[in-house]
């Protein structure tokens, strides 16, 4: 690896020391095979040496992903941050026909499921997954404030929130993350949520950052996909849409060749230039990429590169298709 200094940013009002580039899990639906398994030990591992202590992942997928990183973090959990979400409940074996959850009633009992899997007495950064419409927000909080009291989490974050709930969530309790999508083809969020977290000091954490590998150039059409790559179900990678959206890549591919860097590390670097606040957490199963992605941090964009990179991926319109199948049953940003 490149031998460089890891910075680090603070999150929220509690200013949670996080390195400037997380590493966001892989999720895996069951079982891995030995050699994956070792595979991604070693890939969090390597993340973990020379400093990156921002560690993402959520108990869904069964609990899997949680059991998963527990035995790649065995002996150096204390010098993680860690964090989990719950409450998106969708293909839990316990979802009892719900979506999502955000009843008080659950909240300790998924924290709880979670420490036991992580197998951790405490989760750094917990955070709802999924706004639940039918709970007052004031009561999931209530509720993760209690699990605070308790030292079973350190700090509480809510993940694809939106505006009004972030504020009714804060004035509970400082919230100290909010975590949505939000990458060069997904700014939909600059109109209200951030500027929703930043008038109230709270940490932005970016999913997704890579656009599910197309801002690392990792697809430029629908034939790189497997058949049951589950970005398939994503209307951005219907065939018809990531054609189009490819073409988008070509001038950023120039940017980044001017600069003498990667298109994954433009993108990242350009998330890490919006705020001081913002921390990107990207994902991937190998070891060059993640050493690849760390080089994000070192790069400063001129104020004309980044308005050149805003005049291709403007805030509205830039990609065809939404992010999500269910993008428009309003469950995102409430
Ligand atoms: N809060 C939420 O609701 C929510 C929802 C979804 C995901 N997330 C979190 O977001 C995190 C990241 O998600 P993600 O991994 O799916 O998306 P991502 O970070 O946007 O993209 C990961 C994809 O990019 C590829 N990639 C990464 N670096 C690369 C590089 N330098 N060159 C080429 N390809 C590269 C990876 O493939 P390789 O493995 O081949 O590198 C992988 O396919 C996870 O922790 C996840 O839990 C949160």
């Amino acid at each position: 690896m490149a031998i460089f200094q890891m910075r680090y940013r603070y999150l929220g009002k509690q200013k949670l020391k996080v390195s400037a580039v997380g590493y966001g899990c892989p999720t895996f639906q069951g079982k891995l095979s030995g050699a994956d398994e070792k595979e991604y030990i070693d890939v969090v591992r390597r993340a973990v040496a020379p400093g990156v202590n921002f560690i993402d992942t959520a108990d869904h997928n069964n609990g899997n992903n949680e059991e998963l990183l527990a035995r790649a973090l065995k002996g150096i959990r204390s010098s993680v941050v860690l964090t989990s979400k719950f409450g998106n409940m969708r293909g839990q074996p316990w979802a009892e026909g719900r979506d999502v959850d955000g009843r008080p009633e659950y909240v300790p009992v998924a924290c709880d499921a979670s420490l036991r899997r992580l197998q951790t007495d405490y989760i750094d950064l917990y955070y709802l997954h999924r706004v639940d419409p039918r709970v007052p927000i004031e009561d999931t909080v209530g509720a993760m404030v209690r699990l605070v009291e308790q030292g079973k989490i350190r700090a509480i974050g809510l993940s694809e929130a939106g505006p009004g709930t972030i504020r009714r969530a804060n004035a509970v309790h400082p919230i100290t993350a909010v975590q949505s999508e939000y990458s060069l083809w997904t700014r939909d969020y600059e109109a209200d949520t951030i500027p929703a977290t930043r008038e109230s000091g709270i940490g932005f954490v970016s999913y997704y950052a890579l656009g599910r590998g197309f801002f690392a150039g990792a697809l430029r059409g629908s034939s790189n996909l497997g058949p049951n790559d589950g970005r398939r179900k994503s209307p951005r990678f219907y065939p018809e849409n990531l054609e189009r959206n490819a073409r988008l890549l070509n001038e950023l591919h120039n940017i980044a060749g001017a600069k003498g860097c990667t298109l994954a590390q433009l993108s990242l670097a350009w998330i890490l230039h919006q705020d001081e606040n913002f921390v990107p957490i990207p994902g991937t199963r190998k070891i060059a990429h993640l050493e690849e992605n760390l080089g994000a941090a070192e790069i400063v964009l001129t104020p004309n590169e980044l308005a050149e990179i805003d005049k291709l991926f403007p805030r509205q319109g830039a990609a065809a298709g939404a992010r999500y199948e269910y993008d428009r049953s309003g469950e995102l940003n409430i």
